[in-house]
């Protein structure tokens, strides 16, 4: 599977407008991400209708910067590549038609691409910062997508060739990282805010659950996360949770000041390690069990260091995952998985529709 591309890359699925332009599915020429986080802040979540606003007003300038920094012309792209699914309705529907319409003005081949599959393919873009261009990752492999809506483990034995192993049967870990950080007034998203008040904490200062014993692959965050909010109930009985969110800046100062109120750092600790520990047990049985040569992580809770620490020390077999600026929403992700669809031969029409529940494996996404 190898021959010459360029690929523009679009993502709107969420919070973030991002357009990028990527050579080969591994070489970014351009990445640039346009964050609606403090918008939605205010919030504690993302705003479906005001994010889809925000695309409206940034797609055009986010997508021409993405062009002017790779220094190509639209003559000189083999591909445009929207995500079309999973996502929210509103937002995938700009990304997805501005990439149809410079599609139809300059004759480019479509390709829809799947937000997952973009995650997972994260992982074969090379490092703007490495110049010894790592090997691609080899096959069989096990995947771990862990994001804000999803976190499935995918057993992959070729390009395209996913077989779920499992995944969450309620919260997403992004979901319970996100709701537990609002329980604990701490802002969003939830996952980096836990993880820099984690640093200071004691990881075995409460015992949580860990829900190992669900379906043999599947993954529960529920539980977990109403046992955080009796431990809180528990801690802070009269005053229960403040009203008012700490802030970021608050929240840093509650670890030593006003954190006389709640250990906020030693449940932080407890919570990451609590989830860390049940996403790495079962991927790592599931590497042992299917004679996988690596192990990927993918999705915006792969940024977590906890995660992949502790993924490569548990690991039998050698651990991959994104830099951490790709680990989160972007396009040089999406433009990557675009490449491998398009060598493979797959061109999508211009009456392509945004499918917002789409799955992984999904019959209308295969060659
Ligand atoms: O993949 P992503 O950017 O968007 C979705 O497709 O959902 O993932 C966003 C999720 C959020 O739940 C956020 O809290 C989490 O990724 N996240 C992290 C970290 N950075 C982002 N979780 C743990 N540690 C992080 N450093
Ligand atoms: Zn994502």
């Amino acid at each position: 599977m190898n021959s010459m591309t360029r690929v523009l890359g679009i993502e709107t699925s969420c919070d973030e407008t991002a357009a990028a332009v990527v050579e080969d599915g591994r070489i970014i020429h351009s990445n640039i991400v346009a964050s609606q986080i403090e918008l939605h802040r205010r919030y504690g979540g993302v705003f479906p209708e005001m994010a889809s606003r925000q695309h409206i007003l940034s797609i055009v300038p986010v997508v021409r910067q993405a062009m002017d920094k790779a220094g190509v012309g639209w003559k000189e792209l083999d591909a445009i590549a929207p995500v079309y699914g999973p996502g929210l309705a509103g937002a995938l529907l700009v990304g997805l038609n501005t990439a149809k319409a410079v599609a139809f003005a300059h004759s480019i081949p479509l390709v829809g691409v799947n937000h997952l599959e973009a995650h997972i393919y994260a992982n074969w873009l090379i490092p703007e910062e490495d110049e010894s261009a790592p090997p691609t990752p080899t096959f069989p492999l096990i995947c771990l997508v862990v994001s804000g809506g999803h976190t499935d483990l995918v057993l992959m034995r070729g390009h395209h060739d996913y077989e779920r192993l499992g995944r969450t049967i309620d919260d997403a870990a992004g979901e319970a990282l996100d709701k537990v950080a609002r329980l604990l007034n701490l802002g969003y998203p939830g996952g980096p805010v836990i993880e820099r008040i984690a640093q200071g904490g004691d990881p075995t200062a409460f015992d949580l659950p860990r829900a190992l014993q669900v379906g043999a692959y599947d993954f529960s965050f529920s539980g977990l996360k109403t046992a955080v909010l009796r431990l809180v109930q528990e801690l802070q009985p009269a005053q229960g949770i403040d009203s008012e969110p700490r802030g970021q800046k608050l929240a840093d100062a509650s670890v030593e000041g006003s954190g006389a109120q709640l250990p906020l750092a030693d449940i932080a600790a407890s919570f990451q390690t609590a989830v860390v520990d049940a996403l790495v047990t079962k991927t790592v049985d599931a590497a042992e069990r299917f004679g996988a040569t690596q192990v990927l992580l993918a999705g915006g809770v792969a940024a977590n260091r906890l995660l992949r620490a502790e993924m490569a020390r548990r690991s039998p077999v050698p651990v991959r995952c994104p830099p951490i600026r790709l680990c989160t929403d972007n396009a040089a992700m999406v433009a990557a998985a675009a490449h491998y669809r398009f060598i493979s031969g797959v061109r999508s029409g211009l009456d392509l529709d945004v499918v917002p529940a789409l799955a992984l494996v999904n019959p209308q996404h295969h060659a």
